[in-house]
């Protein structure tokens, strides 16, 4: 293929990549903007293979049968609330590619460059491995910590800032090593060295990070990913991969910043770790009792109400009860009743989590607000109705100042005149706080799986 119908190719590419990305900002066309990424990628990925001057097209095309085949199968497998292990995993891949290629690059010497050419290459080799790297060990370390092998507890280490500080000045250090000596043909060392480093920088920083900041980690892992893959373009020399990369490297940026204010947390304090999560459940306290209700009264209760608000969280997901869900709300709607949705930001286990299980089982995208549309609304609410959800229904947000929560906005469903919680027991949040929403005089507990309370309750209203 001629380096000008390549060109094309990788304009072509980066244009459907950047529409995929507007596509993905809304339910609407989010899947029309999948589609324009899926054949963005198809089109870089045939275009480098044609472009290819010289190469070993059978182990090529036996790398791409099996990765393929191993994304398919996982794609396949992984269950919706194990999408951000997936995701945090692929993560860790990137990142692994972006340091077996920067040491390729370094030690086979492909391009002879000189003075400030060869110096301007050899950062590039440095950054890409150094960034790659900490994707690697940290997307690891979030994998293990979101598939529960690892504590949620934040490791906090004595002085840890300080140990943070030390590793950044030695790989500045070893960076500078390395190009001096790169430039008399040697520097594998400090590039060891500064791997080394980096290695253990991305355990320690992610290790460092508490349950209810692991949403940050999993996208700023996607902007570090992305940074790594724009490095590789740098090192290789090829434009559409360093905008790839950028894109997904700001995009993640931009997201992690979103869930920061969406949380209340600083982003440096978070990536810094340890932030927020200090105290355990045991710091909030509860007062009052739990009062259980049956789905025969939640359902006259529903019947009789004009305006209903359901918030879905982690259980509803868990329970695979968007259908149901989606089938009251419909019944309840020809009945008159005013059914809306509440989301909040970080409900379930990944951003978006609940709008695409609400798109998934035809929920009209009309009802489902967002948190901000929708809490001053409360007080003219009749029922409230939490399916799985905890964390982000949690008062102690506001009240307690100490809670590991502190300062993150929530739904504010006790405003409404009741709140009806389904859910199988009283076991704690993701984040491990107890919930003061459960025992306030207007709450109602429907304990069970949260499909079968819903089966029981649409059985009910009809
Ligand atoms: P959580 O606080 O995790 O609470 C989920 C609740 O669902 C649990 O209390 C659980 O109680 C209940 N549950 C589980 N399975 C159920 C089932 N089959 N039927 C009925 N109930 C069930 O969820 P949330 O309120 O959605 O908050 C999300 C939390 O996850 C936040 O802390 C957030 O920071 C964190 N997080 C979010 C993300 C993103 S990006 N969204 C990523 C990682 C972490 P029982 O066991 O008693 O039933």
């Amino acid at each position: 293929m001629s380096q000008g119908l390549i060109n094309v190719a990788y304009i072509g590419a980066t244009i459907l990549f950047i529409l995929a990305l507007s596509g993905l900002s809304q339910q609407e066309t989010a899947r029309r903007g999948n589609i324009m990424g899926m054949a963005g990628m198809s089109i870089a990925l045939i275009a480098t293979v044609a472009g290819l001057v010289t190469g070993n097209y059978t182990l090529l095309v036996g790398a791409l049968a099996v990765g393929g085949f191993i994304g398919f199968v996982l794609a396949r497998r992984v269950e919706m609330t194990q999408m951000p292990e997936l995701v945090a995993i692929l993560h860790s891949l990137v990142g692994l590619a972006a340091v077996l290629v920067g040491y390729s690059n370094f030690l086979s010497h492909v391009e002879e460059l000189t003075g400030v050419e060869k110096t301007v290459h050899d950062i590039e080799t440095y950054v890409g491995i150094l960034i790659g790297t900490m994707t690697l060990s940290g997307s690891v370390v979030a994998y293990l910590k979101l598939s529960g092998k690892w504590g949620g507890k934040p490791l906090m280490l004595p002085a840890r800032h300080w140990l943070n500080l030390g590793l950044l000045i030695f790989a500045i250090y070893f960076g500078i090593e390395f190009v001096n000596e790169s430039a008399q043909g040697d520097g594998l060392f400090p590039l060891v060295a500064m791997t080394i480093i980096a290695f253990l920088f991305g355990i320690h920083m992610v290790a460092a990070i508490g349950g209810a900041d692991m949403p940050v980690v999993v996208s700023m892992l996607n902007s570090y990913s992305g940074w790594a893959a724009a490095a590789l373009g740098f090192m290789l020399s090829n434009d559409l991969l360093i905008v790839v990369g950028a894109l997904v490297g700001s995009s993640g940026a931009i997201l992690s910043y979103i869930m920061c204010r969406a949380m209340n947390r600083h982003f440096i304090s978070v990536i810094a770790g340890g932030f927020g999560s200090g105290s355990s459940s045991a710091d909030v306290e509860v007062e009052g009792e739990i009062t259980t209700i049956s789905v025969e009264e939640v359902a006259a209760m529903v019947n009789n109400a004009k305006e209903v608000m359901i918030i879905p969280g982690y259980g509803m997901a868990v329970a695979q009860a968007q259908h149901m869900v989606s089938d009251i709300t419909k019944t309840l709607r020809k009945k008159g009743v005013n059914v809306r949705f509440g989301i909040h930001p970080v409900a379930g286990r990944m951003p978006g989590h609940m709008n695409v299980l609400l798109a998934e089982a035809k929920v009209p995208y009309d009802i489902v607000f967002e948190m901000e549309e929708i809490n001053d609304d409360f007080p003219n609410v009749d029922v409230s109705i939490v399916i799985g959800a905890n964390d982000i229904v949690n008062p102690a947000a506001k009240e307690v100042p100490d809670s590991p929560i502190a300062g993150m906005p929530v739904l504010e469903p006790w405003n409404s005149d009741t709140t009806v919680v389904l859910k199988r027991g009283m076991a704690a949040g993701y984040a491990g706080v107890e919930n003061p929403l459960f025992y306030k005089e207007n709450t109602r507990m429907l304990f069970g799986d949260a499909k079968e309370s819903l089966e029981g309750l649409f059985k009910a209203i009809n």
